[in-house]
């Protein structure tokens, strides 16, 4: 539950702030490095804007947070972490062939589902964007950034959106600001904070309704690359049901998909198809995820089935380790390096407020 703002607390944050301000050069030196070949480029003031995000988001949950019980920043509100399997298809194309994506190849997995506004109390009844973040477990090979309590892990982090709000870290703390407070008068600058894609894009993300976590479309809307060497290419993954779902569940509270969700792994199992959908030439941008690529001409392939079993994950001591769980996508092998500034700089944000909860906590996150 977050907590009231005092004046000791904004004394606190500011600081927070410039006690961490000294920290810009490690900031660098784990920053990742742009990719041309594959369309990235380094925004001039890119290191230190995702610097003073960082240090904005973490302000805010010091503010916002007793220490003990300090939440994620974005999609604090988890629907469950589940168990699930990940199945390479045995006809995979050569040309989708790389990494973890080997014909026939089995991984266990571990999905968390969440809703994405910073509301950790949210209702369920209302708009969000839904996020369903992915730990394939059991994948050789060297890490970008090795979780530290899975170090074999692979994560796929996804939302039930196709595009995002903002192209950097520029809007994103004011437009949330604006947002959690709820009043409508300051809601008019949102146009001038994130202009006009950004704010339509916004107004369909935080007005998705979904009837299951189990029964929603996920995407990375960021890029990724996939293959190694000369022959690397981008790629954006989406996650969808294998089939409509076959049961409905009521809308019957705040916390009514977590309900959704149980209710249906009480009897019956989940299947979604993973798919990638391949950069076609250097006109489809890796470093704009406010736009889409176009199915027409970057269609998605099936690649995997997710399949997630019968179980039950609603339980105190699961869900408490799926709140000690921390997912990143540089969890990854170079083979699946995310692109972007948006993701370049998830890298260093991600990390600073997985550590941030966890040190409020007393304890390791996963
Ligand atoms: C500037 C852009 C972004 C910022 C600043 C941001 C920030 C964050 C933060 C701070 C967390 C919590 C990390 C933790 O404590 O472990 C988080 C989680 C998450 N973000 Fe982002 N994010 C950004 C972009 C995106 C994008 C483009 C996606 C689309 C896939 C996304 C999807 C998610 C999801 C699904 C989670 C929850 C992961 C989990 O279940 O632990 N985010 N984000």
């Amino acid at each position: 539950m977050r907590k009231p703002i005092c004046c000791a607390t904004i004394l606190f944050a500011i600081w927070g702030h410039s006690a961490a301000a000294q920290d810009l050069e490690s900031f660098r030196k784990i920053y990742p490095q742009a990719d041309p070949f594959l369309g990235e480029q380094l925004g001039e003031t890119e290191i230190e804007d995702a610097f003073s995000l960082a240090n904005d988001l973490s302000n805010t949950i010091r503010r916002d947070y007793v220490n003990g019980s300090a939440r994620r920043d974005a999609h604090p509100k988890a629907h469950g972490c589940v168990r699930a399997s990940f199945s390479v298809r045995e006809d995979l194309p050569a040309e989708l062939t790389a990494g973890v994506f080997q014909p026939g190849a089995q991984y266990d997995a571990l999905i968390r589902f969440s809703n994405g506004s910073p509301n950790a109390a949210g209702d369920d009844r209302n708009g969000d964007t839904r996020g369903m973040a992915m730990k394939l477990y059991g994948v050789s090979g060297a890490k970008l950034f090795a979780d530290p309590a899975s170090p074999d892990a692979q994560d796929f982090i996804q939302i039930s959106s196709p595009y995002f709000f903002v192209n950097g870290s520029s809007g994103y703390t004011e437009f949330f600001a604006i947002v959690n407070k709820g009043d409508l008068l300051p809601m008019f600058k949102i146009p001038f904070i994130l202009g006009w894609q950004g704010t339509i894009n916004a107004a369909k993300m935080l007005s998705q309704k979904i009837p299951s976590p189990l029964d929603a479309n996920y995407f990375s809307v960021t890029a990724y690359q996939f293959g190694d060497g000369d022959a690397r290419v981008a790629v954006k993954y989406n996650t969808k049901p294998c089939a409509a779902a076959e049961q409905t569940y009521p809308v019957n509270g705040p916390n009514y998909l977590r309900h959704a969700m149980q209710a249906q792994l009480n009897t019956t199992p989940a299947c979604f198809d993973f798919s990638i959908q391949k950069r076609p030439d250097d006109s489809f941008s890796t470093e704009d995820t406010i736009s889409v690529w176009d199915e027409e001409k970057a269609p998605s392939v099936p690649v995997a089935k997710i399949t997630i079993p019968v179980q039950e994950f609603d339980t105190a001591a699961q869900n408490a380790a799926c709140e000690q769980t921390s997912f990143n996508p540089w969890h990854s092998n170079a083979t699946h390096k995310p692109l972007g500034t948006v993701n370049r700089m998830r890298r260093v944000v991600y990390e600073t407020i997985s550590e941030l909860r966890k040190s409020m906590n007393g304890g390791a996150t996963q």
